[in-house]
């Protein structure tokens, strides 16, 4: 009879001898019969401590689970600093909604704080549990580190800004599937009740023949250069602007509703084409991102998916997704179902009062899985392929051209520097009068 002392441990010490090819696949469902969690510590490293960061790390504390945070890496020390002094605060209702604090959980002695680019080499060893939320242009060589090191995974989509990133994903995903290591993504609807409910029930609607998915509103922030600042530290401090750190915004944040089309399609896009530019986010800080896209995506079925995103202060804001069945409709934001007539099918039913957070249900079931030993979570090859069908828009959008996803997927295309340091010269550099070079449609060639 194992104690509760030793059980997790076990489970986390069997994970790497299985994953040295030690030892013969645990069968994880019975050894779940063994793993209590409650009287042993789970230990958590963060790697990029920003905004979403911060935040996941809280969660990850917040779940029923003994976690506790030992190490932190950043690219930037004010940054981990920041994020340090937020987990170590006597109140982080600002961050989760509540009253409360997670200081107590919080062990990262000044010796298991890593800066730079290569921080993530020294933070990943010293967990079992790692939380990657660092701009997507890195995720996939840090998700291959994590996983190479047997740790379970918590990682913010998207997981790559280009089709090497997105291979590189899904080789790893392959090894953590192998290894029975839990990988989840924050494409949080997935862990939403009403987006499940809806699920649930997508059979109400017959075939899905068409889609629709927005995400328009203001944009984000903007990091403007500062004096002395090489051009790599200005591109990593104002991040969202270049594509091989940010991938464009069409894959920073309208994957969210691109993902559930292809979830409830239960499937990706064969091919896109498209159209997009900017007309008013187009500073020098503006970097090359354009500022709309509108792509039309298609299935193997040939059904079709019209999505659009947009970063214009003034114009409509809406951020859902809506899918055409052959009996019915489905409305993610109203979280309802309506048959061709406009009669209702199915309605969720929100109570304010109880609804679980999804940022916080992503991490008390992973940790809940983790603490039990049991296998439950391989999100990554999804995120992959979420990521990869916003890499195909963009690239629809700044060629003009139709993309086919087989090709794209296994052009070689990869944005990234040959080399991470702060006197490096990024990929992408502006002219001499500031400006970065923008995509043009028509005249923007695939590359491959
Ligand atoms: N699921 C969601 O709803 C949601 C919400 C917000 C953000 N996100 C995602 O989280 C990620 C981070 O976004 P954010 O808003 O926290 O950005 P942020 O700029 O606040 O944080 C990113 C952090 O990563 C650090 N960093 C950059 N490169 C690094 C490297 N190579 N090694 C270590 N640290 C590095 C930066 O210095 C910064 O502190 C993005 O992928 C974003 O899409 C998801």
């Amino acid at each position: 009879m194992e104690t509760k002392n030793t059980s997790r441990r076990d489970f986390v010490k069997n994970t790497t001898l299985l994953a040295g090819g030690l030892i013969a696949a645990p069968a994880i469902s019975k050894a779940a019969n063994y793993f209590s969690g409650e009287a042993d510590t789970i230990k958590i490293a963060l790697i990029g401590c920003g905004g979403r960061g911060t935040g996941a790390a809280m969660q990850a504390l917040l779940s029923k689970q003994n976690v506790k945070l030992v190490a932190m890496a950043d690219a930037f020390r004010d940054r981990l600093d920041k994020a340090y002094n937020a987990l170590t605060a006597d109140d982080i209702s600002e961050w989760v909604g509540k009253k409360g604090n997670v200081k107590a959980s919080v062990d990262v002695p000044e010796d298991r704080k890593f800066v730079g680019f290569d921080a993530y080499l020294k933070a990943i060893p010293l967990a079992d549990v790692v939380i990657l939320t660092t701009p997507p242009g890195f995720r996939p060589i840090h998700f291959e580190e994590a996983i190479k090191r047997n740790k379970h995974v918590f990682m913010e989509k998207p997981v790559a800004t280009d089709p090497a990133g997105v291979l590189k994903v899904l080789a790893s995903a392959e090894q953590a599937k192998q290894k029975k290591l839990n990988v989840v993504v924050g494409l949080q609807r997935h862990y939403q009740n009403s987006y499940r409910e809806l699920f649930s029930r997508k059979n109400l609607i017959g075939d899905i023949t068409s889609a629709q998915a927005w995400w328009n509103n203001d944009g984000v922030w903007v990091n403007p250069r500062k004096e002395g600042q090489t051009e790599m530290e200005y591109q990593m401090r104002n991040w969202y602007y270049f594509v091989w750190l940010c991938g464009d915004h069409i894959c920073e944040q309208h994957i969210h509703n691109l993902d559930v089309i292809n979830w409830f399609k239960g499937g990706y896009p064969v091919k896109a084409q498209g159209m997009g530019g900017r007309q008013v986010r187009k500073g020098k800080d503006h970097g090359e991102i354009f500022d709309h896209h509108y792509v039309e995506y298609q299935y193997a079925d040939g059904s079709i998916l019209n999505s659009q995103c947009r970063h214009i202060p003034g114009t409509m804001s809406k951020v859902d997704e809506l899918l055409i069945g052959t009996k019915g409709k489905i409305y993610c934001g109203a979280s309802n179902i309506k048959d061709l007539s406009g009669k209702t099918l199915y309605q969720y039913q929100y109570d304010r009062s109880k609804e679980p957070d999804p940022y916080q249900v992503e991490h008390d079931e992973l940790f809940a899985a983790i603490a039990k030993g049991e296998y439950k979570f391989a999100d990554a090859e999804n995120g992959a392929k979420s990521t990869m069908t916003a890499i195909l828009g963009r690239l629809a959008t700044y060629t003009g051209k139709v993309v086919e996803w087989d090709k794209a997927l296994n052009s070689g295309l990869d944005l990234h520097p040959k080399e991470y340091d702060w006197n490096a010269t990024p990929p992408v550099v502006p002219g001499a009068d500031g400006y970065y070079p923008i995509a043009t449609p028509g005249v923007t060639k695939l590359g491959f």
